[in-house]
């Protein structure tokens, strides 16, 4: 018998995978929402326990909200939604497609799924709100929209949280600023890189723990603190290394 129910938003990602692997075997049941439903269903079905999927129009947000609203309403709600979509893409030329890729994943589509599940969390009166965010949001960086649209995103949950404060309900908004991990291997660097696994326990740690903000792997925390000290005409002159594909 399942204890709780978590949503995934952006389940197909490596990182939303293993969170969904750990939080199976916790006897969690589990509603991902996925671009492409069909291309999924291996994964799903590996999972131990209850699982069911539903398409994700995250740059679409009238669809974004119906869908969210009709899986909310067959599955009574849920304790636990984490948001992890994303994109983040690098050309040093700045072509505006990027800029505007990222913007409507990033920041519109970001905004209506959490404005939706906070919404519905009013109303059933309790639950957590996650969203998988980055250190990158804390200064601006190359990847110009990436880092204004993780900024975005920390401002936003911040905004959330107080609202749930206002209302006084027990709705928990988490920030879980993530430093790199395996995945980011081409970005051409082996250093601070963490295993997914481990990625993956620290965040639901946290979650458990309620917190409101958390670096993931705890060593970024020093990371983050150091870029934000490192006055600008030095963070400025990093290295613009070419990506390997
Ligand atoms: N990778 C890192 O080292 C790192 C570091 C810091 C922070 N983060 C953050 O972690 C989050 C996830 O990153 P990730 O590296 O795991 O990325 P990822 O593997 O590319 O996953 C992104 C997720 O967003 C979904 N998505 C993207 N565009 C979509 C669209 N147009 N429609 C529907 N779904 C879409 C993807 O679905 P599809 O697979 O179906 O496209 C996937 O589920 C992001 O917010 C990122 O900022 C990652």
């Amino acid at each position: 018998m399942s204890i709780a129910t978590a949503m995934i938003i952006g389940a197909s990602s490596q990182l939303s995978q293993t969170l969904a692997k750990q939080l199976s075997a916790q006897q969690v049941s589990l509603v991902l929402f996925v671009n492409d439903p069909d291309s999924f269903s291996e994964f799903s079905q590996s999972l131990p326990g209850e699982v069911s999927v539903y398409p994700l129009a995250i740059t679409q947000p009238d669809t974004l909200i119906a869908q969210l609203n009709a899986a909310w309403t067959k599955h009574d709600g849920a304790h636990l939604v984490i948001v992890n979509t994303g994109v983040n893409e690098y050309d040093s030329t700045l072509p505006w497609a990027i800029d505007q890729h990222t913007i409507d994943v990033n920041v519109m589509g970001f905004a209506a799924a959490s404005q939706c599940i906070f919404k519905l969390m009013c109303e059933q009166g309790y639950g957590q709100l996650a969203a998988i965010n980055s250190i990158a949001g804390q200064r601006g960086g190359p990847n110009v929209a990436y880092h204004a649209s993780k900024a975005f995103a920390a401002n936003y949950l911040q905004g959330l949280s107080m609202h749930a404060q206002r209302l006084k309900l027990p709705i928990t908004i988490s920030d879980i600023q993530l430093g790199l991990f395996d995945k980011a291997v081409h970005l051409n660097t082996q250093m601070l890189l963490s295993p997914i696994d481990k990625v993956a326990e620290q965040i639901l740690t946290a979650l458990k723990k309620g917190k409101r903000r958390v670096y993931v792997t705890k060593r970024w925390r020093i990371v983050a603190w150091i870029n934000r000290l490192l006055p600008e005409y030095i963070y400025n002159t990093r290295h613009w290394n070419p990506r390997k594909k």
